[in-house]
Parts: structure tokens; C-alpha cells; sequence
């Protein structure tokens, strides 16, 4: 983290997990555990479309920020099943994950179709959390850091370097890492992180890529977040698992906030 320089993020996704008459409770579990919110951390957690509206409700005002978990490309029409960009801000939604790895591998989400998301994201207020990240053969090919350069890359054609930047955050999350309890190191996550940076560096200027957040995902919980964070150009985490229980969800949220 270097917080002179950019936001810390905690986000928790839910995945495909709660129903809408839970989101209350856990609220109430959560706030309390929670001990400071510091204004350089924002914690989010990101729900299933289905329990936007109850989970910006139940949030309100307690510091804690709502996000979804994907969105539509296209702007509006006729396209059933889908969701915009509009359409969640203006049920007060602020974050939207793009191109998370169970999105590509389950639902042919490729570098192209999250670019076109992420376009069509920074045409509002929402802030766009873009996932990348190696399968464990890439990582064994030795590809991970060319893959994660493309990646990124492809994501961000065409997002100029000016304020729509500071709407963007990438995530790193190794696709082995994710719901397996395989955590990459610290040291691990850092390198690739500190290659998305180079990465940012090079597509628009060092001061614009010190500037962007950067979270890790994969496995993050209450017992290692703390060592993860600790990295220079880790900024935060995308946390599945952990982030359904308030009690481990807190503890991450109060390491980032030390
Ligand atoms: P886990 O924390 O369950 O490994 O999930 C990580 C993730 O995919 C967050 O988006």
C-alpha cells in the first residue's frame, strides 16, 4: 500500500451467494467489528444483482460501499438478461467488477468483451475493478507476467489518461489462487503487481500508474491479508470466501485500515 499516493480498497465479492432477507444481518454483524474507516481506505462489497438494492439500503451511510459483480457492454436495447452501466448507478451502485476469471472461463468473457464493459463503465460514476490474472499452466509456462501485460493492455485501449483513470483499479487475482486456499506469497503477488504498474507506466506515465490502485484476489483472508497489504504496490484485495463471514471480513478491513 502507499496511501500518499492512492486509495487502499478492500472489496469483498459475494459470487453467487446470499439471498436479499440476509443482507441486513450481515450488515449489523459487520459494522460493528469494523473500528475505523480511514479516508484513504474505501470497503465495498460487491453482490449479485438481485441484492443491489437491498445491500445500497442497508449500507447507507455506514461507510461501506456497494458494488456489482458484472455489467452489459451495451448502453441499452434489446439485449435480455443484461444490465448497464446505467441502470446500476442509478440504483446507487458505485463499483462494478469487470472480467472476473469465472466470467472468462465460465461465460466467454474475453480481453476484448471486458474492454468494451470497461468503456461502457467509465460513461458513468461507477469505478471499475478489472481483473486479470494466469491459469496455474501459465504460471507453470512461465507466461504469467506476458499474459498479465496483454491483458491489461487489451483492457484498457482506448481509456484515456486523463480523470477517467481515476475511475479504473485493477485486480490481480491468479485463477489458482482463487477458492482453493492456495494464496500466492506476498513477495509473488507483489512481482505481478509491480508489473501491472510497469504496465500502467508504459500506456500513460509513471506519475498517472502510481496513481491507480491496484488489489490482490485469491484466497485473501483474515490470517495472511495483513502481509499481502504490507506490499509496496499491493493496494488492496478482491476477496471471495472471507468477505461472506463478517468476523474475517473485518479483521481485513481493519489490517488495510491500520
Ligand atoms: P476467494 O477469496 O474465495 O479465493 O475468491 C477470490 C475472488 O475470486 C475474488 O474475486
Amino acid at each position: 500500500m502507499n496511501r500518499d499516493l492512492r486509495k487502499t480498497i478492500i472489496a469483498g465479492n459475494w459470487k453467487m451467494n446470499m439471498l436479499a432477507s440476509e443482507v441486513k444481518a450481515y450488515k449489523d454483524e459487520l459494522m460493528p467489528l469494523i473500528t475505523e474507516f480511514k479516508a484513504w481506505c474505501d470497503t465495498v462489497v460487491c453482490t449479485p444483482f438481485v441484492l443491489l438494492p437491498e445491500a445500497v439500503c442497508a449500507f447507507k451511510g455506514t461507510g461501506v460501499g456497494v458494488g456489482a459483480q458484472n455489467l452489459s457492454q451495451f448502453e441499452s436495447g434489446a439485449y435480455t438478461g443484461e444490465v448497464s452501466a446505467a441502470q446500476l448507478t442509478d440504483i446507487g451502485t458505485q463499483y462494478v467488477i469487470i472480467g472476473h476469471s469465472e466470467r472468462r472461463q465460465y461465460y466467454g468473457e474475453t480481453d476484448e468483451t471486458v474492454n468494451a464493459k470497461t468503456l461502457a463503465a467509465l460513461k458513468t460514476p461507477l469505478i471499475s475493478i478489472v481483473c486479470v490474472g494466469e491459469t496455474l499452466e501459465q504460471r507453470e509456462e512461465g507466461i504469467t507476467n506476458e499474459l498479465v501485460t496483454k491483458q491489461v493492455k487489451v483492457a484498457l485501449s482506448n481509456v484515456p489518461g486523463d480523470r477517467e483513470l481515476d475511475k479504473v483499479v485493477i485486480a490481480y487475482e491468479p485463477v489458482w489462487a482463487i477458492g482453493t486456499g492456495k494464496t500466492a506469497t506476498p513477495e509473488d503477488a507483489q512481482e505481478v503487481c509491480k508489473v501491472i504498474r510497469n504496465v500502467l507506466s508504459s500506456l500513460y506515465c509513471e506519475k498517472a500508474a502510481e496513481a491507480i490502485s491496484i488489489l490482490y484476489g485469491g484466497s485473501m483472508n483474515d490470517k495472511n491479508a495483513k502481509d499481502l497489504l504490507a506490499q509496496p504496490d499491493i493496494d488492496g484485495g478482491l476477496i471471495g470466501g472471507a468477505s461472506l463471514k463478517p468476523d474475517a471480513f473485518a479483521v481485513i478491513v481493519n489490517a488495510a485500515n491500520q
